[in-house]
């Protein structure tokens, strides 16, 4: 992949994708669409949002308790992002589709990817074809009427439905409002929460989550980073239409370590609590250190 992305970059000045990738970070930020204008954009995206938003969408698929999914329906593709993901967590996957408004992202996308996937070139909402798993990542924010779309798109979905959405406050309220409507069509969660009642995040916390991506030299370059990683976060939800094994409990911050105890802060059933953990309880301590943030936690 790394091979592939440095040919379709081939030629092009380090100055010209440095710039790209800074006015790409700024759109974002002032949400000022469309997002990408030029060519340069959308290999500033290819190098620097791709592999963050690859992260994240690998980190929930594992989530999913289903290994048989042999179908992908992917809404607002961009290069092929969700197949990547999904062909390394599900080796039954035998069909895709990639549905994208944008025609240079479908170019792209048909460079990158090797396997035979169909390629949709459509504008939500518009009529969709049911498969296993349907998944909406990074575009929730991008298309008009989310509400109906995202009802299509739980139709659409035999088995399971993928919402991600940047981890930010506003990300957050695009998964939580999606959350109660699909809840009032009948859905059931899988995941993050372990429960269907009210979230009980509030204040000025908001439910997201870590995902560790790799930076390549490039990656550093453009984004003047010295790490050879970053943490993208994200928010999410997934949804089934009939009740699968949920956890007791989900990891939804960063374990606080300290010599001799920690402490984790769950979302359970409707509420967060805290819970403290010895070093002499050495089982149960065990357990919670080696947990992480975005875990699935049973007592
Ligand atoms: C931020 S990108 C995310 C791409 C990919 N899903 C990922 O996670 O890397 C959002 C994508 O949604 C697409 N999109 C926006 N509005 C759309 C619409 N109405 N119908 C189909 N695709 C749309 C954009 O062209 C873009 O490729």
């Amino acid at each position: 992949m790394q091979k592939k992305l440095e040919s379709l970059i081939h030629g092009t000045p380090f100055a010209t994708l440095k710039q790209a990738s800074f006015e790409l970070t700024e759109r974002y930020r002032a949400q000022q669409k469309p997002f990408l204008t030029q060519k340069q954009h959308y290999l500033a995206y290819l190098i620097t949002r791709m592999p963050a938003t690859l992260a994240a969408i690998t980190q929930v698929l594992k989530t999913i308790p289903i290994t048989e999914i042999e179908s992908l329906l992917d809404l607002g593709a961009g290069p092929g992002t969700g197949l990547l993901a999904a062909q390394s967590i599900f080796p039954s996957l035998k069909q895709a589709t990639l549905l994208e408004t944008d025609p240079e992202f479908i170019k792209l996308g048909k460079k990158l990817i090797d396997k035979e996937v169909t390629w949709q070139q459509a504008h939500l909402p518009c009529e969709l074809i049911p498969h296993d798993l349907v998944l909406m990542s990074y575009s929730l924010n991008e298309i008009p009427d989310p509400e109906i779309v995202v009802t299509q798109a739980f139709q659409a979905a035999k088995k399971i439905l993928v919402l991600i959405e940047p981890g930010t406050p506003q990300g957050y309220a695009r998964i939580i409002n999606m959350r109660s409507h699909l809840l009032s069509l009948g859905a059931h969660i899988v995941a993050p929460c372990p429960h269907a009642l009210a979230c009980p995040m509030h204040g000025n916390d908001w439910c997201h989550f870590p995902a560790r991506v790799e930076r390549s030299k490039l990656h550093r370059q453009l984004k003047e980073g010295e790490l050879g990683y970053e943490d993208e976060k994200f928010s999410y939800l997934i949804v089934s239409h009939e009740a699968l094994n949920t956890p007791q409990a989900r990891i939804i911050a960063k374990p606080d370590i300290h010599k001799g105890w920690l402490q984790l802060s769950l979302c359970t059933v409707g509420r967060i609590e805290t819970q403290k953990f010895s070093a002499k309880d050495k089982d149960a301590y065990k357990k919670a250190r080696k947990s992480s943030w975005g875990d699935a936690f049973n007592y």
